[in-house]
């Protein structure tokens, strides 16, 4: 483990069975939709990589990348678009990926964007869920799993830019972003 990681929350293991889990429902929600799968960058990368890989479904996949955390590990409750998608939403079934579903700012903003496109429906999928942090009234159409009101890293979730490459899924020492 990690020297900066107090506790693992998942294992390789325990991420690898709720990502099947949720690809096997995905699949059977999705199929003959042909739905535009977005990656919300960066953290939701590995998530995303993996999922789709568990999907046995035609789909087409994009990437578009907001966001509102910076270097910081406090939200500044100001998101911008840094990349937005190249396939158009319009008419199409949109599945949002996300890797935590913290205050809800992010994937609220993104959703009020994208409804304005016209797609034919719009869900959200996350892969973690901090229900205790929102402020928004959002609620994921499909969530892997909860996770306490703590600071967590790994399989794409960073705290500065770093531990996104971590396999498992880890609750960082408080002395790391204290300090
Ligand atoms: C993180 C995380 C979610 C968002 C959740 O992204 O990946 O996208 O924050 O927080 P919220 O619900 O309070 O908006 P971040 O802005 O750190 O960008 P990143 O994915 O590039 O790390
Ligand atoms: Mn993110
Ligand atoms: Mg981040």
């Amino acid at each position: 483990m990690h020297d900066d990681i107090q506790e693992i929350l998942f294992s390789e293991e325990d991420i690898a069975r709720i990502v099947r889990d949720l690809g096997e429902r995905l699949s059977e929600d999705y199929r003959g939709l042909n739905p535009l799968v977005v990656c919300v960058l960066k953290g939701a990368a590995p998530f995303m990589s993996d999922l789709v890989r568990r999907m046995d479904i035609a789909l087409e996949m994009d990437y578009m990348a907001v966001s509102s955390y910076g270097a910081s590990s406090q939200s500044s409750g100001v998101v911008r678009i840094m990349k937005d998608l190249d396939i158009p939403v319009e008419g199409r079934h949109v599945l949002i990926v996300e890797d935590i579903i913290d205050t809800g700012l992010t994937l609220q903003y993104l959703m009020d964007i994208l409804k304005r496109r016209n797609p034919a429906s719009l869900k959200v999928v996350t892969l973690l869920d901090k229900p205790e942090r929102r402020t928004e009234g959002l609620v994921p159409d499909y969530c892997g799993v909860r996770v306490p009101n703590e600071f967590v890293v790994g399989y794409g979730l960073d705290y500065a830019e770093k531990y996104r490459n971590l396999p498992y899924i880890g609750v960082l020492k408080r002395e790391v972003y204290n300090a």
